[in-house]
Formats: structure tokens, sequence, C-alpha cells
């Protein structure tokens, strides 16, 4: 894993102040206005893809913003879709956008570092959420809830910044991972199969993410 020493000392560390923080940072903004915008998920659609899970398996985005993972898997006929973040803003446009096709999608306001959705999933996905946990006692907090939603052999896709992207995001200082570094967070899960991408933000600069597949063993 890689640190910048030059980064931002300011960082949002308890419930309260990421909640505030992630609602301004979607409230009265466009879609298109965040760097992480991609009208088309296509690395974590292939990620999910390679699970090769059914359509009623569930599957839960963690930290989805206004992400549009959620409208193509209900596209792709997938029937129990479930997402969460902190900002209800996000959420609403999510809701909005869905229409009626997406009636059944569950979607909450909730803090991923103490989820409790009372059930499990077949599939987690979080793009750039995870590379936003710099300190190891967050990191433990968020292995709980993954471990708490996941049913054995279930699967995790997670994607952060790669070691040649961004030393932040949003304005926050991130910690950026090769494959087997971000792997070597999750003891009890196995690597299945590594993926990545030059993400283009709306402005035109590149953002390179690292992401893994990873399976529940036992
Ligand atoms: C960089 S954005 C990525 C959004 C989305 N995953 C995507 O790829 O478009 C990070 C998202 O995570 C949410 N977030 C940050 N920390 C979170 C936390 N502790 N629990 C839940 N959501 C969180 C933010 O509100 C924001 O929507």
């Amino acid at each position: 894993m890689t640190t910048d020493p030059q980064q931002a000392p300011w960082r949002p560390e308890d419930a309260t102040s990421r909640r505030s923080f992630w609602e301004d940072a979607h409230h009265g903004k466009d879609v298109d206005s965040v760097s992480w915008w991609q009208s088309v998920p296509e690395l974590s659609l292939d990620l999910v893809d390679r699970t090769g899970v059914g359509k009623d398996a569930g599957v839960i985005d963690v930290g989805a913003g206004w992400s549009t993972l959620v409208d193509h898997l209900v596209e792709r006929g997938f029937t129990d879709v479930s997402a969460v973040d902190l900002s209800r803003t996000a959420l609403d446009t999510v809701r909005e956008r869905i229409g009626t096709a997406g009636e059944s999608v569950v979607l909450e306001v909730a803090d991923v570092l103490d989820l409790a959705m009372g059930r499990t999933y077949a599939v987690w996905h979080d793009r750039a959420v995870f590379h936003f946990l710099t300190e190891e006692d967050e990191r433990d907090d968020y292995r709980a809830s993954l471990d708490r939603h996941v049913e054995p052999g279930g699967w995790a896709v997670v994607a952060t910044f790669g070691p040649d992207g961004p030393t932040t995001c949003s304005g926050l200082p991130i910690v950026r991972y090769t494959h087997a570094d971000l792997a070597a967070e999750f003891p009890g899960w196995a690597l299945v199969d590594t993926s990545g991408d030059d993400h283009e933000t709306p402005w035109g600069t590149v953002q390179q993410f690292t992401a893994v597949l990873l399976r529940r063993e036992g």
C-alpha cells in the first residue's frame, strides 16, 4: 500500500462528520460533476459477471453514491439488489432515476463502518470507498461489516486507486493499493481474480484503479 506524506491533513474521522462531508459532496451537484462518475460501470459489471452468481443472488453496493451499477444490475435481471451510502441526496438521485423498473432495489443511508442490514448477500461491491480508510481501526470496522454481510462462499469486489493513481479523492487522503496489497487486507478471503482500469473523469483526467475479486473461505 502507498500513502502520500504530503496528504491533506483534514479528514472526517467520526460517523457524524463522515455523513456531513459526503452529503455536502453530493448536495446540489450534477452527477457528472464528481470525478468518479461513469455512465456505465464496466469494470464492476465485469467482476460481478465473473462471480457467476444467479440473477436471484443478493448483491449489495456499499458507498454506492449515485453510481449506475444498480440500474445496470436490474437491467440485467438481478432481482435482489441493495445499495447503501452516507448521502441521502445521492440515493434520492438513484431512486428517481431507476423509477418503476428498480422499485425492488433497497436504498439505505448507512455507514459501511457500522453496517447492520440484518441479512447476508452473495456479492459485496465497493468501488472507491475502502481507499478512504487510512486508519487501521476503520479498516477493522469495514472488515467486520463485510464479514457480517456476506454468506460463506460469497464474493467481494473491491476497487481502489492503484499505485499510480491519485493520492487524494474528493479532497481526502486515500490509500493506493497494488492487487496483492489490497487482497492482503482481507484475511479469510481468497484472491480469485484481479482487474483494473484507467478511469477517465468527466473532465478528461485519468485515474488508475486496482480491483480484486475475492471469495469468502469457509
Ligand atoms: C468516491 S465515491 C464512489 C461512489 C460509487 N461507488 C461510484 O463508484 O460511483 C465514494 C462514495 O462512498 C460514500 N461513502 C464514503 N464513506 C462511506 C461510508 N463510511 N459508508 C457509506 N458510504 C460512504 C460517499 O458518500 C460516496 O458516495
